[in-house]
């Protein structure tokens, strides 16, 4: 069962805000921290490396928690990659594949700046690239993607859910035309994992890359890459841990994941993205995606009865829920919603310039949901809208 005050008393800040924050980053479980606190006061030491006790128990958690958060993703689990964030993830790929000029990336107008500067700066070599529009809703379609495809084109990166807007794409359809062409295809999952179910091999992407910080419920600092075939990749760092030997003459890398994760990783961190994990499997991503989407079809639709705010995004939506009141600038109404009734939301180009000025705005606020919110929560939210807009 569904218990929202239970799963509340897991999460302490929520007795001070509304914390509406979510897809920007989210709140950790007490859970969680208990294994990362654990890790610190019972066996830290580092992970792989030393025959002793400590270092044998931090790397049979650290090792635990790959096995996990595959396991959750359906991705295999030693092509699956620690990495700090989902903007690491996704540099990973774009600076690790070989390109030659001429080369030919799609990508999309809704993407976030994590998943355009990576292809972007590929412009530097030589490589050419197509921005594929979305709808009026910030949905991209796929038919678009496939307009855009070259005898050139070597990959095709997609966000799954939009930032913005809280569209959802047609990942398995993109991939799918992809692969029939022998296309790569990455996709950004930071909006997806965790809201919705994931699952990388029925998705059939060749890179997924996730935060563990957002719908995870993970800690900062954690992000997972989850790749198909992972030495197609030449790791971005490489040093101890992601070598087998190494003499005056050269070095042999190690097989994937080490190869990818030299130097000490955030052990303390990944060990509790594996708890926090356990914990949304605990309360079922199913679960949570009905919650949340309610929470915030709800609040789409409470807005949109306000005069003078306008929502943007699908009506069928992910929990990302952005509108603007005329009049107001975006930052003026969040920092009012947190002054007037501690209510955090994000507003401004939220990483994604393009794809807001696209849809000619100047910015939005962004009201975004994680499992723990309330429908009461949404109920405050929508009565403080309402007098905000007097102030107009
Ligand atoms: C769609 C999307 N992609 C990428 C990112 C970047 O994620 P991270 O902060 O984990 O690098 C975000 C963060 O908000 C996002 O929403």
């Amino acid at each position: 069962m569904y218990d929202i005050d239970l799963i509340r008393e897991d999460f302490p800040v929520l007795k001070d805000v509304i914390y509406f924050d979510n897809g920007a980053t989210t709140q950790t479980p007490i859970q969680a921290v208990r294994v990362m606190e654990d890790y610190f006061f019972k066996y830290a030491a580092n992970h792989g490396r030393g025959a002793h006790r400590l270092a044998r128990y931090t790397t049979e958690h650290y090792e635990n928690a790959r096995e996990t958060v595959a396991g959750f993703l359906n991705a295999p689990v030693e092509n699956t990659i620690f990495t700090r964030n989902t903007t690491e993830s996704i540099n990973i790929v774009a600076q690790g594949l070989s390109w030659e000029k001429g080369d030919h990336v799609i990508t999309t107008l809704v993407e976030h700046h994590s998943n355009l500067l990576p292809w972007m700066r590929l412009r530097e070599q030589g490589v050419e690239m197509t921005i594929v529009e979305p709808d009026e809703t910030g949905t991209v379609d796929p038919a678009k993607i496939e307009e855009a495809i070259t005898d050139k084109t070597k990959l095709i990166a997609v966000t799954h859910v939009s930032n913005v807007f809280g569209s959802v794409m047609d990942v398995k359809s993109i991939c799918k035309l992809a692969k029939e062409r022998e296309i790569l295809s990455v996709i950004d999952g930071a909006q997806s994992a965790g809201h919705m179910p994931v699952d990388f091999e029925k998705i059939g992407c060749d890179f997924f890359a996730a935060p563990g910080h957002k719908a995870l419920l993970g800690p900062q600092g954690t992000g997972i890459l989850c790749m198909k075939d992972p030495y197609l990749v030449k790791p971005l760092n490489i040093g101890g841990g992601a070598v087998t030997s190494v003499t005056a003459s050269g070095y042999e890398l190690d097989n994937a994941p080490s190869r990818f994760e030299a130097g000490t990783p955030n052990i303390p961190g990944v060990i509790g993205l594996g708890r926090a994990v356990e914990y949304v499997q605990e309360l079922g991503v199913e679960n949570i995606e009905a919650h949340e989407k309610n929470l915030a079809k709800k609040a789409a639709k409470g807005l949109a009865s306000i005069e003078g705010i306008d929502v943007y995004g699908p009506e069928d939506r992910a929990p990302v829920v952005p509108f603007n009141l005329n009049g107001m600038h975006p930052h003026d109404v969040a920092l009012i919603l947190d002054e007037t009734r501690r209510i955090c939301v994000r507003s401004g180009y939220h990483c994604a310039m393009p794809g807001i000025l696209h849809m000619g705005l100047e910015g939005t606020v962004r009201a975004s949901f994680g499992p723990y919110n309330t429908s009461e929560e949404v109920d405050v939210f929508i009565e403080t809208m309402e007098e905000v807009t007097r102030l107009v």
